[in-house]
């Protein structure tokens, strides 16, 4: 959460960049190309009429849960002073409707913001000694009104800090701006007159710091076409005259009614020093904000600044091109301070980080092949790495051998705290130093890419806590500080809306991955730093105590320092005394899983697990559930006894282990002896276990490993290399698969497309959606869905800056690389390359085939509705959002993943009372297996 001490600062940088945007407006206007700025002028009424308090569980406000629901919701209901509504935070168990008086903050020409200060005589607040922070949250709804004064109908941008949804004339925006960024807001066109403004106030903990929340709504009026969207162009620093990095972006909202492409980006007319290439050309939907990438070369590195200017026109009809014009201030830093670098995000997203090599002092005596490890800093939510806050908090470890990196993690609440998203941004980060390297021709030692150590504050600490259960191997030592173990632990989910354990189990299941206090057993031979102030009143310090316990019954290795008199925050956090000795003691040493003599993995997703001595978890039997892999060394035999439970493949890398696969038994298997075969692996070999629990190679290993053959043209057997131990294939008789299907075995035999396995990047809940290579398209197959696609676009954009493509779904073709939502109505979603789908929709309802093979029905009475996965070749994933009409749609359209903490597994079948119930209110949920069949472990009802 924000932290209170810490919010000052970025206050600050709040209003400078409110007085940059308001610069860039003011240049922004003119060049909009559509005549003079109109006449305009909007203003909130004072008077807001209040409905609350009522319960709200942590980050349950996207299942609906929203009592008033059960009422037709808070826009058919008029106010009335003496109406009372049933509430568990109410005195006498009822609330009412109440004035408030709206604070307009700021109004100006180009527009009007209100701030709603909403404090109840906090009913909650007894029931605080009881369930705590939980108790704090609520939720309630308000109304007010807008008045424009103007002539024609204008386009006008909408914010909504700290809000999750709203209506605006009886038309839902959802996703709002729950951490305030101000990113992607939407874009409205109204006329004069008066309209009305319903605000559903969701008081989040762990998003707004306990404080009073700032609801606040701004109206503002936006140019009549392509406008800036960002405080100018995101670039690298020059760094003793190079350019720390090419790739540059800007991003752009298209306030027409048309879609807008963008032809190219090309210096301005007065910049004669610098050279643009547009990485490819983009198509702005009407609405959307997307970035525009680009690469930049400076032909004189001196120069203070660089303008270019983006070549746009309408798509249809084709009007003439029209340009924009943006500049950016270069900031130019010695190559040994902390400097920002850019790179491509998986997601092909323009993403930052800052970078700080080894100092002169620290390469003095290195020798000429030694690599220097990477000492990783993840910072906290809501602050920019690219602060001095965050980017000076290692200066004190100046003279370290290793490389410093600050990674964003994306946005400054690093996308979904450091997990999917974010932590992908970790690993480019990581991946380009190299490409540094080249680029500013740096001649000291490399980077060992392998080696990390790693630290981080608050949910940087919890981000650490992660690197450390899932990237053990690469480990060599963490200091996760003021950190917490999961947002479950943080605001306890206690006033959830009441649902059937079967339920709940699904919703954290869904979240297994990310419950650290139960992943412990991975960090067992990696020295670790805890550090916690005693009064932090922000992360309390039981999150460290508990995990140090914990850490101890690991057998892990941990030091814990409880700082007395400190707080969340202080000066030299990351640089206390204890913290300088550890980095200089643990920076030069090897991650220590290879020397573990016993040790386990647990699993909640194969697809973020790496791996642990040498073995890594490919797949999960059920999906949802926790795998583990035991490991242990038998003196006696000198074998390791490998037990696993839940685990359905496994990935052995043999080099780990000093004497190879001989060495290894896995479930009492000898893994030089399965199924009759002796394997050669040159790397890694992929073991499945079949339906009565052997385990097997799995045939792409085996094909792996005949191509090597054929490729060294004798028997590997023969030659005499290190890797090489007694081969020799007995039966090549095996499954593609671990388990017989009779899915398609008749129609293509044991050719089986690589489509219809769950694997890699598919794997994991709902959120794997965003585990993309590529943009994403979003695409509707009704023109009634496009307005949902566009909702999705702007949450994509604002909670991750995700950038994605919305189009219209006229063919089932598809060719780009990354992960496709598809948003409809009715029976219009196309089939899907998987002939067995258990999912399947028509224009009256859907039928699921659950495991053991029954079919239900589910008619489209009620308001039907459903979102969930489905397999696209290469390993990509479709997440189909759809409902039986419009309003139920756009109920689906709310689980689309956007905050953390939410719980959504791979598939969730809605009715309309969803609104009100929440997650009892799914009449279907749960997980895919490997074959993309239901579990058993599913709901449908
Ligand atoms: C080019 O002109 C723009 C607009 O007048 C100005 O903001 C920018 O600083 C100029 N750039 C250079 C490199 O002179
Ligand atoms: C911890 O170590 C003890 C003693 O070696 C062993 O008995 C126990 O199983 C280990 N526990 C875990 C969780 O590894
Ligand atoms: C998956 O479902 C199909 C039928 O739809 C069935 O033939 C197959 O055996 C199932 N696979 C597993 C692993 O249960």
């Amino acid at each position: 959460m924000p932290l209170n001490r810490l919010l000052r600062p970025f206050l600050l940088c709040f209003i400078t960049f409110l007085a940059n945007a308001a610069r860039l407006r003011d240049e922004m206007v003119p060049l909009g190309q559509e005549g003079t700025p109109p006449s305009f002028s909007v203003s909130f009424s004072s008077a807001w009429q209040i409905l609350g308090p009522f319960q709200a569980g942590s980050r349950e406000a996207p299942w609906g849960a929203d009592p008033l629901e059960f009422f037709g919701g808070f826009r058919s209901l008029q106010c009335d002073k003496e109406a009372r509504f049933r509430s568990s935070l109410g005195i006498d168990g009822t609330v009412g409707w109440s004035l408030l008086e709206g604070e307009t903050v700021n109004a100006n020409a180009f527009g009007s913001s209100v701030s709603l200060p909403v404090n109840f005589e906090n009913p909650g607040l007894p029931l605080q000694g009881v369930y705590g922070w939980a108790a704090r949250q609520y939720q309630a709804w308000a109304r007010g009104q807008f008045s424009i004064d103007t002539e024609q109908d204008l386009p006008l941008i909408v914010y909504s800090d700290s809000i999750l949804e709203f209506w605006i004339d009886g038309v839902h925006y959802f996703g709002g701006d729950f951490y305030s960024f101000r990113k992607a807001p939407p874009v409205i066109r109204l006329g004069p007159g008066a309209h009305t403004v319903d605000v559903r106030l969701v008081y989040d903990v762990r998003a707004m710091g306990g404080g009073d929340a700032p609801f606040i709504i701004a109206i503002e009026l936006a140019s009549g076409s392509l406008e800036v969207a960002s405080q100018g162009i995101v670039m690298a620093d020059v760094v003793d005259g190079s350019l720390a990095s090419s790739l540059a972006s800007v991003t752009v909202r298209n306030n027409k009614a048309q879609d807008l492409e963008i032809l190219s980006v090309e210096p301005s007319l007065n910049d004669s020093t610098t050279t643009v290439t547009l990485k490819s050309s983009v198509v702005v939907a009407a609405g959307q904000t997307r970035p525009i990438l680009f690469d930049v070369k400076l032909s004189d590195t001196t120069t203070p600044s660089i303008s270019v200017r983006i070549k746009y026109r309408q798509v249809s009809p084709a009007s003439f091109p029209s340009f924009l014009e943006v500049s950016q201030t270069l900031t130019h830093r010695s190559i040994y301070e902390p400097h920002k670098i850019t790179y491509l995000h998986p997601g092909s997203i323009l993403s930052y980080a800052m970078l700080r090599p080894p100092s002169k002092k620290a390469v003095q005596d290195s020798s000429e092949n030694e690599k220097f490890p990477i000492l990783l800093a993840f910072h906290g939510a809501g602050v920019e790495a690219e602060n001095d806050l965050v980017a000076h908090a290692l200066d004190r470890t100046s003279d370290i051998k290793a490389w410093v990196l600050f990674p964003t993690g994306v946005t400054t609440w690093s996308g979904d705290d450091w997990h999917n998203w974010g932590f992908a941004d970790v690993e480019v980060a990581v991946n380009y130093v190299p490409k540094w390297i080249e680029a500013v021709g740096w001649q000291g030692p490399a980077a060992d890419l392998q080696r990390w150590l790693v630290a981080g504050h608050s949910n940087g600490g919890q981000g650490a806590w992660y690197a450390l259960t899932h990237r053990p191997s690469k480990i060599i030592a963490a200091a996760p500080l003021s950190g917490y173990s999961s947002i479950q632990n943080y605001v306890p989910y206690l006033l959830w809306q009441p649902m059937d354990p079967q339920r709940s189990a699904i919703r954290d299941g869904a979240l297994n991955s990310y419950r650290h206090e139960l992943l412990l057993e991975n960090c067992k031979g990696i020295p670790i730093l805890q550090q916690h102030g005693a009064l932090d009143d922000n992360v309390p310090t039981y999150h460290s105590r508990l995990l140090s316990q914990l850490l101890l019954q690991a057998n892990g290795t941990s030091r814990y320092y409880e700082l007395p008199d400190k707080g969340h925050w202080f000066d030299g956090i990351m640089a206390t005394p204890q913290l300088l000795d550890f980095y200089n003691q643990q920076i030069g040493k090897i991650p220590g899983d290879q020397e573990l003599q016993s040790f386990s993995l647990v699993v909640g997703s194969p697809a973020d697990t790496g791996s642990k001595g040498g073995l890594r978890v490919t797949q999960l039997e059920t999906p949802g559930q926790y795998g583990r892999v035991d490991v242990v060394f038998d003196e006696v035999t000198a074998k390791y006894r490998v037990t696993t439970s839940n685990v359905l493949s496994l990935e052995v890398d043999d080099q780990r282990h000093s004497s190879g696969l001989s060495s290894i038994t896995l479930d009492g298997q000898d893994l030089n002896k399965l199924d009759g075969t002796v394997l050669h692996q040159e790397d890694k070999m992929v073991l499945w276990r079949n339906t009565n629990g052997q385990w097997k190679v799995s045939q792409s290993s085996l094909l792996r490993w005949l191509i090597l053959a054929l490729r060294t043209r004798f028997h590997p057997c023969v030659r005499a290399s290190k890797s090489c131990r007694h081969i020799s294939i007995l039966s090549l008789n095996i499954p593609v698969k671990p388990s017989k299907s009779s899915r398609n075995s008749k129609k293509v035999g044991n050719k089986q497309p690589s489509s219809l396995l769950r694997s890699g990047r598919q794997l994991g809940a709902m959120d794997a959606i965003l585990r993309t290579r590529g943009h994403f398209t979003i695409q509707y197959q009704h023109s009634e869905a496009s307005g949902i696609a566009l909702q999705i676009s702007r949450n994509l954009y604002q909670y991750f800056y995700a950038d994605s493509a919305v189009v219209e779904a006229k063919t089932q073709a598809d060719h780009t690389p990354g992960n496709v939502i598809t948003t409809s109505i009715g029976g219009d979603v196309h089939a899907n390359s998987h002939p067995l789908f258990p999912i399947k929709l028509s224009s009256s309802g859907l039928s699921i085939q659950e495991a053991g093979g029954r079919t239900r029905e589910y008619g489209g009475e009620g308001g039907l509705s459903a979102i969930f996965l489905r397999p696209l070749p290469d390993e990509r994933l479709e997440l189909v959002v759809w409902g039986v009409n419009r309003e139920s749609l756009a109920i689906a359209a709310r689980l689309v993943p956007m905050l953390t903490g939410v719980g959504q597994p791979d598939f969730v079948v809605m009715r309309r009372d969803c609104l009100w119930k929440g997650v009892e209110g799914a009449v279907a949920m749960g997980f895919f297996d490997h074959e993309w069949n239901v579990t058993k472990t599913a709901v449908l009802r």
